[in-house]
């Protein structure tokens, strides 16, 4: 008798229904997969090259409360483009609000000021940093990364104050620098290499002068030169180079361990040379600058513009 045969099988379809089936099946599932991995490699456009602060944060890197607390007390970020021609902080100095003006630096551990283009002793070591930073009476480690051999003598017999004689950049490389001639109208200006030129990676590219200098990956040795509790300032001006990295900062959780940061963003502006010309230095304008400025504020970077 074969009436306990299974209920189901009387009704099984036959095998090449069944195989159909599964190659269809089979068929999703390997769409499915291809999509997601298409996915993958071809992400959204990014808006500005600051991708990397609108990403989730790929390594983690905590934002101390404290930070977080301030950042609405700093000075308002300037909004509008400063249409007269500056040199230097100038008269923006007076409206910085410093963190050692707001917090007691008594629980830190090291104090370091870490200076990016360095240039001249006295050019911002000197005469900003010693003189005008607050400092609460603590002696911090110094710093100064330079890679234009015409300013090292200077570094020789600097008590505390190490030269690290390289461009600070996202990886150890020898990088070009170049200064870009500067023509308005029929006038050439042209110059000693002075910085690296964003996103000019080879001599041409019409740079009128270029020299080779070793650059070394700050990301990588500021972790692992300081501690969450140490309390670390930063200033930055590379010419340029400062978006991507900044990016990188963000992204490989390094800019948590800057406790204050004083950023020049080189955009196109107005220059003195020129009778109040852009120059097309640069290729970010005012606003891209100060949406970068907003986005590191909002991330709990204690940053201030830079002039
Ligand atoms: C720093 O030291 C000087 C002299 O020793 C003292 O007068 C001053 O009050 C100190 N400042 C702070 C912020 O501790
Ligand atoms: C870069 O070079 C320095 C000095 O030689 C070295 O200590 C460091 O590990 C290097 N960093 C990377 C990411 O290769
Ligand atoms: C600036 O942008 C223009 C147009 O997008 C591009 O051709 C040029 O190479 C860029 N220059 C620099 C210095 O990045």
């Amino acid at each position: 008798m074969n009436s306990r045969k299974p209920f189901f099988s009387k009704y099984a379809p036959p095998l090449n229904l069944k195989l159909i089936i599964y190659g269809m099946l089979l068929a999703f599932l390997l769409l499915t997969c291809l999509a997601v991995i298409w996915n993958k490699s071809y992400p959204s456009p990014p808006t500005l090259s600051t991708a990397a602060l609108g990403r989730q944060q790929v390594e983690e890197c905590r934002v101390p409360e404290y930070r977080r607390r301030l950042i609405p007390q700093l000075e308002p970020l300037i909004s509008e483009e400063p249409l007269e021609i500056w040199e230097g902080l100038g008269k923006q100095e007076k409206n910085v609000k410093y963190l050692p003006s707001m917090i007691d630096l008594s629980s830190n551990a090291r104090f370091i000021y870490i200076d990016l283009g360095a240039r001249d002793y006295d050019s911002s070591i000197g005469s900003w940093f010693l003189k005008q930073y607050p400092k609460q009476n603590k002696t911090f480690e110094i710093y100064a990364v330079e890679a234009d051999k015409a300013f090292h003598k200077q570094y020789e017999s600097r008590e505390g104050v190490t030269l690290l004689p390289y461009a600070a950049w996202v990886k150890n490389e020898t990088v070009v620098f170049g200064s870009k001639p500067i023509i308005v109208k029929d006038k050439v200006w042209r110059m000693r290499p002075f910085g690296r030129i964003e996103g000019q990676t080879a001599e041409g590219d019409g740079l009128s002068a270029v020299t080779r200098v070793p650059a070394f990956d700050f990301v990588d040795w500021l972790k692992r030169t300081v501690r969450e509790r140490d309390f670390v300032v930063v200033k930055m001006d590379v010419e340029g180079t400062e978006i991507r990295l900044v990016e990188e900062l963000v992204e490989r959780g390094a800019m948590c361990l800057i406790d204050e940061l004083f950023m020049e963003c080189h955009f196109d502006r107005y220059v003195k040379c020129c009778s109040g010309e852009r120059i097309n230095r640069f290729n970010y304008s005012y606003a891209q600058c100060y949406h970068l400025f907003l986005q590191l504020r909002n991330k709990g970077c204690a940053v201030h513009q830079w002039w």
